[in-house]
């Protein structure tokens, strides 16, 4: 399998393994082809959850949320999250039931019996624009060895995202495929939430999850869940002694940054905000979505 680059006009490149007219991460083990392959032949737990995501959507702070849920108690969780895209599938074979499946894979990659209906899904969405400022961020954060050496400014960074594919590809085609996903599937138990509305109203948020995967609903204890998992308290819980700030570059734990709905403006040039409200004018009128820039 060879590592493809994509070099920014500098030559700062992002490394991925191309199979199957997608873009995977350079670190999905092997040729792509054999893990995604036992990624499909999983074999399901009791109370199996797959949470999904394009990259940057809030996948930790949702695997949170749902791992209190599942628990029945209000207490983060441990140790790295190990994604299904990343780990050799005896690692996810050897986690203890209640299992949280978290992946950013397309449904066609997804294990087989949770196509067969047997484990309720969560769809994490996240406006395209904070998703790019949060990416790239991330990015320059990682110590790991396929990514300690990318340092890509901003607006190189950006003009890649917004005009072709980069990590599972273009945002707008991962969104588009599990609309479709879900719509060829209706019987399939599929919640697609979005990250703003999280922001928005994390409590609702907390008891729809709850409400979807069949976990307990004291008001106390979702109010106790919604309290943990505000941005500020959690980030400086997941940022003493936890082991994802391992892979970053400066001990921090790279999967907590700002947090919020609207960084974007502070990013985005104005130019770069035209151009690329084009690209989703485009884009968006084939999606049957509505997405919130601001609060
Ligand atoms: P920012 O970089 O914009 O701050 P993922 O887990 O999919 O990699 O997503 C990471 C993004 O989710 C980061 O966004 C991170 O700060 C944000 N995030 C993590 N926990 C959060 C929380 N409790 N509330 C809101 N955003 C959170």
């Amino acid at each position: 399998m060879e590592i493809h680059k994509d070099e920014d006009r500098e030559g700062e490149a992002i490394l991925s393994k191309y199979y199957d007219g997608i873009k995977f991460p350079a670190n999905v083990p092997g040729n792509v082809k054999d893990h995604l392959e036992s990624v499909r032949n999983l074999k399901d737990m009791e109370g199996d959850l797959l949470l999904d995501s394009f990259p940057k959507s809030g996948t930790h702070w949702t695997f949170d949320i749902l791992y209190m849920l599942q628990n029945g108690k209000a207490e983060y969780s441990t140790g790295m999250i190990l994604a299904l895209d990343f780990e050799p599938i005896e690692k996810i074979d050897a986690l203890n039931s209640p299992r949280i499946l978290t992946t950013h894979l397309y449904p066609q990659h997804i294990p087989k019996f949770v196509k067969d209906g047997k484990c309720k899904v969560i769809y994490i969405y996240r406006n395209p624009k904070d998703t790019a400022v949060s990416m790239h961020s991330f990015l320059r954060r990682l110590n790991m060895e396929v990514f300690k050496n990318y340092n890509g400014k901003w607006e190189n960074f950006f003009e890649l995202y917004a005009t072709q594919q980069l990590h599972y590809n273009t945002w707008f085609e991962h969104v588009q495929s599990w609309l479709d996903f879900k719509k060829k599937n209706p019987d399939l138990p599929i919640l697609m939430m979005s990250y703003e509305d999280m922001k928005k109203d994390l409590r609702s948020c907390v008891q729809m999850m709850a409400q979807h995967i069949g976990a307990k609903q004291d008001p106390e204890f979702l109010d106790e869940v919604t309290s943990k998992c505000q941005f500020n308290v959690m980030s400086k819980a997941k940022n003493s002694n936890n082991e994802e700030s391992q892979i970053s570059r400066d001990g921090t734990n790279p999967f907590y940054r700002k947090g919020d709905v609207g960084d974007w403006k502070n990013r985005l040039t104005v130019a770069q905000n035209e151009m690329y409200d084009a690209v989703i004018k485009e884009k968006m009128a084939e999606i049957d979505l509505e997405m919130k820039y601001t609060l």
